[in-house]
């Protein structure tokens, strides 16, 4: 098949992935990174213990690596994350006093966002705000500041990185379902608002057999509120080993999402959550689980390589 990137670019999505740049000395991962993408996330280099480990001491080795890397590939470069409560450094997690987080808060923005101001296409500025109930999840940012965190952290990124596209990304909210709702209605009084919003990124993080049915008109009701929408961070689990059969189901579960993107025009496009399967976070998360990507460990392409690049008529 021509490159994935290639075909995409005939819809008008970019297909993307999530980079740790310490594995592109591996020949096998920098050769698909550079073929198949056209679109770079740092996995873990842009998020605040990496960035800003302790205040106002800013670490920019490896966000800069992912920025350089995406650009010799002329590739966008999307930016994760600005605001969220994991891999937050305890020096943030501990202060309660909301004159002091807000400070912290808008200086982390102004510092990061600032950097690539110009360089970074989209922001997720706030990830994973919400509980599966559809309820605020309690992080600090909530406990001490209230819900008005999203908006002030979406107004200080405004004003940061002037040309990046702003968004809100999260788990769980791919289906229709109370998460995803309460995540609808808070994009949709944000803009009622005037407040600095323009996508939605949804995880997919997903389990082989479970793509919801409800996933493209879900995409579509954000979609018409007047937001771009992409599937950011997608890979498809199962219990290992994988059998063959498993690998076909899983191939028809890549195909799916891509369709959904491809059936919604304000559909951005898919970023996958790393390359293969020998550099994934589930295995680490989910015991006895794994196989989510699609190449393998040795960067042979899977069945659901094929699928995507059918999906996108690649030919
Ligand atoms: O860098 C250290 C290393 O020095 C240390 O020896 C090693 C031992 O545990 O840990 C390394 O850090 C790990 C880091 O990944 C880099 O590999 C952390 O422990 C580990 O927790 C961290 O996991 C990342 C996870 O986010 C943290 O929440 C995963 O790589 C990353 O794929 C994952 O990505 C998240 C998205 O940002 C948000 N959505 C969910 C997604 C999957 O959890």
């Amino acid at each position: 098949y021509e490159p994935w990137r290639d075909a995409a670019s005939d819809h008008g999505v970019t297909m993307g992935f999530a980079l740790s740049p310490q594995h592109l000395s591996i020949d096998g991962y920098r050769q698909v990174a550079e073929r198949e993408f056209d679109l770079v996330v740092a996995e873990n280099a842009m998020k605040w213990d990496a960035t800003e480990p302790s205040r106002g001491a800013f670490s920019w080795g490896q966000a800069d690596q992912v920025a350089a890397f995406a650009e010799s590939i002329d590739a966008d470069l999307y930016g994760h994350t600005l605001v969220w409560h994991s891999q937050l450094p305890g020096w943030v997690e501990s202060i309660s006093d909301p004159v002091e987080l807000r400070t912290v808060m808008h200086d982390h923005i102004d510092a990061v966002a600032g950097r690539y101001a110009g360089q970074v296409d989209a922001w997720d500025v706030v990830n994973e705000l919400w509980e599966g109930d559809g309820s605020r999840r309690q992080s600090v940012f909530q406990r001490v500041l209230g819900d008005g965190y999203v908006a002030e952290a979406l107004t200080r990124a405004r004003q940061a990185a002037p040309d990046a596209d702003l968004c809100l990304n999260d788990y769980s909210t791919d289906a229709i379902n109370a998460k995803s709702t309460a995540m609808y209605e808070l994009v949709a009084d944000l803009i009622d608002d005037g407040v600095p919003i323009d996508c939605v990124g949804f995880q997919s993080h997903l389990i082989v057999g479970q793509v919801p049915s409800s996933f493209q008109q879900n995409l579509q009701r954000f979609a018409d509120l007047g937001v771009d929408v992409r599937i950011t961070e997608l890979d498809i689990r199962m219990n290992v080993p994988a059998s063959a059969a498993d690998l076909q189901r899983q191939a028809a579960d890549y195909r799916a999402v891509v369709e959904a993107c491809l059936a919604v025009d304000r559909c951005t496009g898919v970023t996958v959550w790393g390359i293969d399967d020998g550099h994934s976070w589930v295995p680490d998360v989910f015991s006895g689980q794994g196989a989510a990507l699609p190449w393998d460990a040795q960067y042979q392409p899977k069945p659901a390589y094929s699928a995507v690049a059918e999906a996108l008529g690649a030919e």
